[in-house]
């Protein structure tokens, strides 16, 4: 566990510090959500969430207002800008719905599900107006794994596939998890200091010391170095290890002992998800997938969960994480999935708190550099990925 090993495979990303500009800039931040929040795909939730036709949700995003998506008659998820095209009155209010049509509640403006506009009240008192040209504004959609995803620019440069790219080989049954658990916390940190955060494991024995003391380290490998690591073009992926020696403390030893749990180990060959896409060692604990711009997903033995990063500020994000299981069948499994509840929910606590103290420490101006690791190597990596998206921008101006 000694060797630099990650450095050594990927030399393109050298081994100096970074700057810590990218975390302080107004004008970076104003070109990342130019180059890479209004240009690339962006997930915004489940294709469980809107499995009924008609069934709708809202996701607000900093860049582009309210985005309403919605299952169509014909089955097909699609995604608009959520506002009337009467006088822009925001079309559906709640978070979710169910709906035979959208009714706008300002003028009664009515909109299929489809997005045509079917309906306008006192029609006649319009001049000239064609009802087949102010249907709801559409934003582009499509769907990966289940996963729903949305492009904000009018004409994106390439598909959805295309753009998971190198990922797409990841197969896991997630229509066959259920949301257990969602947390949403607005965190007075840059979005790139809080995905830091889950990009690397040497904070483990520090920030988590109380919670999870020794699930991720051990004599053998106390600052609980990835297992294996894979960059892709944009994206990347690495293994967690789990400490085969870690000791359950007594409500832990009652989550394994009835069900999965969120920091079970995979004991066999048939512990282990099928079809991911990483070479694993023994010990695993779980795989992290990073799809670039801001989601994080975590899969272990009987669970996965996601992490959104979604920029309020330079120095404010909501952060949304939903943790997903197998459908408890029995109370022993409804305890073990409460245990994973709570536990993601303290590391959670313990992550914002950290964030927090680093964005405010770099925001002191002194520091204008930042030492990473070779177990770091996935924030050298992002940052050069999110270096490439505002650079390019720079160099075209
Ligand atoms: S703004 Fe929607 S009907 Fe007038
Ligand atoms: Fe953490």
């Amino acid at each position: 566990m000694k060797s630099k090993k990650w450095a050594l495979e990927y030399p393109q990303l050298g081994t100096g510090p970074l700057a810590v500009e990218p975390c302080l800039s107004r004008e970076y931040f104003e070109q990342e959500r130019e180059q890479i929040f209004r240009r690339t795909w962006l997930n915004v939730g489940r294709e469980e969430q809107i499995l009924n036709v008609g069934d709708c949700f809202v996701k607000d995003l900093l860049e582009a207002g309210s985005i309403l998506l919605v299952r169509g008659k014909d089955a097909v998820i699609r995604g608009f800008h959520n506002l009337c095209s009467h006088r822009g009155s925001r079309l559906v209010r709640g978070s979710a719905c169910s709906a035979r049509r959208f009714v706008c509640g300002f003028h009664g403006w009515t909109y299929d599900l489809e997005g045509k506009l079917i309906y306008v009240p006192d029609e006649d008192q319009f001049f000239d107006l064609k009802k087949s040209e102010h249907g709801l504004k559409p934003v582009a959609a499509d769907i990966w794994q289940g996963f729903i995803f949305i492009n904000l620019s009018p004409d994106p440069a390439e598909t959805l596939s295309e753009f998971i790219g190198e990922l797409s080989t990841l197969r896991y049954p997630f229509a066959a998890m259920q949301l257990v658990a969602g947390y949403r916390a607005e965190v007075n940190a840059n979005w790139k200091v809080c995905m830091n955060i889950a990009q690397e494991g040497y904070h483990i024995p520090f920030v988590h010391k109380r919670s999870i003391p020794d699930s991720h380290s051990s004599k053998e490998n106390p600052f609980s170095h990835f297992l294996s690591v894979k960059l892709h073009s944009r994206h990347h992926s690495a293994s967690w290890y789990a400490n085969p020696e870690h000791r359950p403390r007594p409500a832990e030893a009652l989550a394994f002992k009835y069900g999965a749990a969120v920091t079970q180990r995979a004991n066999t060959e048939d512990d282990l998800p099928q079809g991911l896409s990483l070479e694993r060692g023994s010990n695993w604990a779980f795989d992290e997938h990073v799809v670039f711009p801001n989601l994080i997903m975590l899969i272990g033995v009987g669970w996965y969960l996601t992490h959104r990063f979604w920029p309020l500020a330079l120095d404010r994000t909501q952060w949304e994480t939903d943790f997903y299981m197998a459908k408890a069948r029995n109370a022993g499994e409804l305890v073990s999935q409460e245990f994973s509840k709570v536990l993601t929910r303290d590391l959670l606590r313990e992550d914002f708190s950290a964030v927090e103290n680093v964005q405010a420490g770099l925001a002191s101006g002194v520091l204008a550099r930042m030492q990473l690791s070779d177990q770091e190597i996935l924030l050298r990596h992002f940052y050069k990925v999110v270096g490439d998206f505002v650079g390019s921008c720079n160099k075209r101006r």
